[in-house]
């Protein structure tokens, strides 16, 4: 598929089938994470591959009634579960090198992204969990404390594509030289 055809068409699909994906399909996504670029290639981030239906049931019961993902978290054949390694990104000799602190939410965000993109182009469909209890969940991986459960990532065949929700125009959040202009 063409990359900007790729951005443009790949949509979250809460709708899964549970029917299985192929280790290669998944071994395709985790290439796609490898690959993303980070800070000073920290590469802060480790992603646990769940398939057992137990533990995803348990991971679903993190997530807020309201989350519309629970089905996606129960039916998905797979859920990546993506963690962030604490004071890697954004530090230089142990000291956070900019006003932002530690980067990996952004690091983690950007692989997020690469792992959803890689399946759309396999023709599958993912969702990014970011609403739920990760203290619960890294309680239930068994996620050491320097580690954070950032996002779940259930990805499986879609049974519905949504149509994409509407964007911003680029006026208005594209300025000219200085802020607001
Ligand atoms: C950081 C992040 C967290 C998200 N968390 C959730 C979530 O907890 N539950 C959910 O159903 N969708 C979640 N989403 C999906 C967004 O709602 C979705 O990307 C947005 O509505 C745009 O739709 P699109 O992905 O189809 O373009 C999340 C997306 C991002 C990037």
């Amino acid at each position: 598929m063409e990359l900007l055809e790729a951005i443009k068409t790949r949509r979250t699909v809460r709708n899964l089938k549970s029917d299985p994906i192929s280790d290669k399909q998944i071994e395709t996504i985790l290439e796609a994470i490898r690959w993303t670029p980070s800070w000073t290639n920290a590469q802060p981030w480790e992603v646990i591959v769940v398939k057992n239906q137990a533990i995803k049931e348990r991971l679903n019961e993190t997530l807020p009634r309201g989350n519309p993902a629970h089905k996606a978290m129960l039916k998905a054949p797979v859920v990546l579960v993506l963690c962030g390694i604490k004071g890697k990104s954004g530090y230089y000799r142990g000291e956070a090198s900019t006003d932002k602190g530690d980067w990996y939410m952004f690091d983690v965000g950007a692989a997020t992204y690469g792992a959803s993109l890689a399946a759309h182009d396999l023709g599958l469909g993912s969702v990014i969990v970011g609403l739920f209890d990760a203290p619960k969940a890294e309680e239930i991986l068994g996620v050491p404390e320097d580690r954070a459960v950032v996002v779940m990532l259930p990805i499986g065949v879609p049974e519905k594509i949504p149509s994409a929700p509407k964007r911003k125009e680029l006026y208005e959040f594209v300025f000219e030289t200085t802020y607001g202009k």
